[in-house]
């Protein structure tokens, strides 16, 4: 996605610190974020934080910057505006049209699109006038994401929460982003997979899952349906999308094979295990009874990506991963050749993996090689900007 103005602005809630991450994850994916913040905003939340994370000036005063117009000009410059949070207050004033602050001018004297994400106690959510409010504000084009149910400032609980910030800003990105995989169905797997040695243990992977969340995200943004089938993730995965767990390999497989008749394209990104404990253990394996060493014997597990490739529907796209810890780029990618034929995908997106590569890293550099061995395109930079680079290949097939 190309890089955008975005204004951020950021009301009197408690969730304002949460807003810091709403921030920070549209400066990570590349954009130019101004952060708008009402007085009562900095009250929770420092402005050298937003400062620091937006890498702007935070604007709050309307007699600031007056020579330059800036209760107009900051929204005429925008490319999307993101209220987050959104107080019922705020709420109430944006949809009469007040103006009584930066904010509410910046959004009046902007065309760009509204992106809300509310934030307050159960009863003023569930207020009549909140409601009637937020219809009118959605009648008139506003995208309204959330508010998620759960736990609130106080003891209790219930809608009013606002949405996680990925949420937020993964439905903000999809107002104005590309829809070219409008309708694809998409169906991913993240993470890694887990081989049960006994009930308590098992053999894994330093698989984050980060970059096929990236990939579930970016795909749902640009209008796919998505389906992720996730394998122990170590980050969370955005409530936004419909998400499968499962452990280990043989719950991949059986996932896998029930999702894939339904899917136009599957991306393979999960890290899998090729071997699995031939016996599980029913108790805990004890030392005690082990002596001095231990031997496993393992066997190995279903190739679910070859599988998928060698019982596809006509049509279907398959998009393989390949993590390596060659270091030499020759033979990097003479192994990526010889994998994306063996395995019969259409795509082959190689990396490399290490101590320090790859896994659980925010950052990633990949090559992709069609199913006839050519590099058909190159990416380094987060995550998220792989993922788009990766879903390039569904709209601009090699
Ligand atoms: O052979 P290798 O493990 O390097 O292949 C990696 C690719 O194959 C990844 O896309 C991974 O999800 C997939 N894979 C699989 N089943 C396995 C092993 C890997 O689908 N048993």
């Amino acid at each position: 996605m190309a890089r955008l103005n975005v204004v951020v602005g950021i009301t009197g809630g408690i969730a304002a610190y949460k807003a810091v991450s709403v921030v920070r994850a549209l400066v990570l994916a590349g954009h130019d974020v101004h952060v708008v913040a009402t007085e009562n905003a900095l009250r929770f939340v420092g402005r050298p934080t937003l400062e620091a994370i937006s890498r702007n000036p935070v604007h709050s005063e309307l007699y600031e910057g007056v020579a330059e117009v800036r209760h107009v000009a900051i929204g005429q410059a925008a490319d999307l505006i993101v209220v987050a949070p959104a107080t019922a207050n705020t709420i109430a004033k944006l949809a009469t049209g007040m103006a009584d602050d930066l904010l509410g001018n910046s959004i009046l004297a902007s065309t760009a699109p509204l992106v809300v994400a509310p934030a307050m106690h159960t009863e003023m959510w569930q207020n009549p006038a909140t409601v009637a409010n937020i219809a009118t504000l959605r009648a008139r084009g506003v995208t309204v994401v959330g508010p998620a149910v759960g736990q609130l400032t106080g003891k209790d609980s219930g809608p009013g929460r606002m949405s996680e910030p990925d949420d937020i800003v993964a439905a903000a990105l999809a107002v104005v982003g590309p829809r070219d995989l409008e309708g694809r169905r998409i169906l991913v797997t993240a993470g890694g997979t887990r081989e049960p040695l006994d009930p308590v243990r098992f053999i894994g992977n330093r698989s984050s899952g980060r970059q096929g969340i990236a990939i579930a995200l970016a795909a749902a943004e640009r209008g796919a349906v998505v389906t992720l089938i996730a394998a122990n993730l170590e980050v969370d995965a955005p409530a936004s999308i419909s998400v499968q767990r499962v452990g280990s390999t043989l719950e991949l497989a059986d996932a896998v094979a029930a999702a894939a008749p339904d899917a136009d394209v599957v991306i393979m990104a999960a890290a899998v295990a090729d071997y699995r404990p031939e016996t599980v253990a029913q108790s805990k394996i004890k030392k005690e009874t082990q002596g001095d060493s231990l031997d496993l014997h393992l066997v190995k597990n279903p190739d679910i990506l070859r599988g998928l490739a060698d019982t596809r529907a006509p049509g279907q796209v398959i998009i393989g991963f390949a993590a390596e810890t060659e270091q030499n780029d020759a033979k990097l990618l003479e192994l990526g050749r010889a994998k994306v034929a063996r395995k019969g995908a259409d795509y082959l997106v190689v990396n490399r993996v290490g101590w320090t590569e790859g896994f659980a890293t925010e950052r990633n550099t990949v090559l992709m090689l069609s199913r006839a061995g050519d590099i058909v395109a190159e990416a380094a930079g987060t995550k998220q900007s792989v993922a788009d680079s990766i879903l390039d290949l569904l709209s601009n097939p090699a």
